[in-house]
């Protein structure tokens, strides 16, 4: 059972790639299992920010990182993404492998998605929708269909080029994902697959309409990478510890403009695949219930608590009878950055953290007080 998921438990942006890059330094593949472009994982290496899309942020450190069939890419912006990591991994074409059946996004797709009911839902108009629609509908094209004869009979001469470049650079890296993870998994090699957005955006957990077009919840792991549910060995949900949107639909728990403005400041909240500035808010114990119940997690990892430093007074939003209900905890100063071991966090902070366990009744295993690599505690 050697699958470790990682999975956001809310509106994205939860800080899950680094929490995958933390577990990727210690197996031995990871994987993309659904989305696209609309992802932008984050991590700082060397002080540098680096913003994945479609690799999974392990490819850091893993010797195989997979784009499973789940996933929906857009070739000219994974070959700039590739050439942007290549200087971390400079054999970064002999470690990607893609699946033969991700669907391609093209440039109608993106124009699809730039108007009318995409601007309601507020999407990220990279064409995520309008391809699984095609996928749906059988009639999209996949990376495998590329090395087809005729294809580019069915290609729009716009496309023509990137898709022979895409082509170029990864047809070698073209292959049949599920059965590679097979083999692996089979051999007790580890992988950490690297979910994408979260469980309010799920297409049928989600908040619908303002959801995204595909499952990010535990299902999503075993079809977009096409292995069982006996490889898994954990679910991780990863939680900021406020709340934050981008698109549209409800927002009970938002936060008066004057902490919202300090949590998207202090919080950088600009999202990595839009450059919007995020919605902030409490965060809502419901919303964790609820995503712990669609993807049953074997443990929740909190991030962003240090962002929360400063603040006098901290809450959580739980429900009762159908209204919002604010529990007000005592704030904490002391900047919890550096801090290395959880006995020495502060009490207000463990004080937090206790809570949230309590009210959806999961247990935080770890947290994360900053955006470097190492600023990530286990719970004892
Ligand atoms: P789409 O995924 O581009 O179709 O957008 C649908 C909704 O999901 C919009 O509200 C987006 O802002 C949101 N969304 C998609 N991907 C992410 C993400 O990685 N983080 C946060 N929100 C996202």
């Amino acid at each position: 059972m050697p699958i470790t998921a990682i999975l956001g438990a809310q509106w994205g942006d939860e800080g899950k790639g680094k929490i995958a890059a933390q577990f990727s330094k210690s197996s031995d593949m990871c994987a993309r299992f659904q989305g696209g472009p609309n992802a932008g994982h984050t991590l700082y290496v060397d002080g540098v920010k680096l913003v994945f899309r479609m690799l999974p942020c392990g490819i850091l450190y893993n010797t195989c990182a997979v784009i499973g069939n789940g996933v929906v890419i857009n070739p000219q912006m994974l070959i700039s993404e590739v050439e942007k990591i290549q200087s971390y991994v400079p054999d970064i074409l002999d470690r990607l492998v893609i699946s033969n059946s991700a669907h391609v996004i093209f440039p109608s797709h993106i124009e699809r998605d730039s108007h009318g009911h995409a601007d309601t839902i507020g999407t990220t108009r990279m064409g995520i929708g309008p391809t699984y629609e095609d996928k749906i509908a059988r009639i999209g094209i996949r990376t495998g269909d590329l090395l087809l004869p005729g294809i580019f009979d069915k290609i729009s001469a716009e496309s023509s080029h990137v898709i022979n470049q895409f082509v170029e650079v990864f047809t070698n890296c073209f292959s049949d994902t599920s059965l590679l993870l097979r083999e692996n998994l089979d051999r007790g090699l580890n992988v950490v697959a690297e979910g994408a957005q979260g469980a309010l955006l799920d297409i049928d957990h989600g908040d619908y309409p303002y959801v995204t077009s595909s499952n990010t919840t535990t299902g999503a792991v075993l079809t977009g990478l096409g292995v069982g549910p006996r490889d898994i060995k954990a679910v991780y949900m990863v939680a900021s510890s406020y709340m934050t949107k981008v698109g549209g639909g409800k927002f009970l728990t938002r936060a008066p403009a004057s902490i919202e403005e300090f949590l998207q400041t202090k919080g950088d909240e600009i999202d990595g695949a839009t450059n919007k500035m995020r919605a902030c808010g409490w965060l809502d114990l419901c919303a964790l219930r609820y995503a712990a119940r669609v993807n049953q997690p074997d443990g929740l990892i909190l991030t962003k608590l240090d962002v929360l430093s400063g603040l006098p007074e901290v809450r959580l939003v739980s429900n009762s009878g159908g209204t919002p209900h604010e529990h007000k905890l005592v704030g904490w100063s002391d900047d919890i950055r550096s801090v290395r071991r959880w006995c020495d966090l502060p009490k207000q902070v463990r004080h937090f953290i206790s809570s949230v366990e309590e009210e959806i009744n999961v247990r935080v295993v770890a947290i994360s007080t900053g955006p470097e690599t190492d600023s990530f505690l286990s719970q004892d």
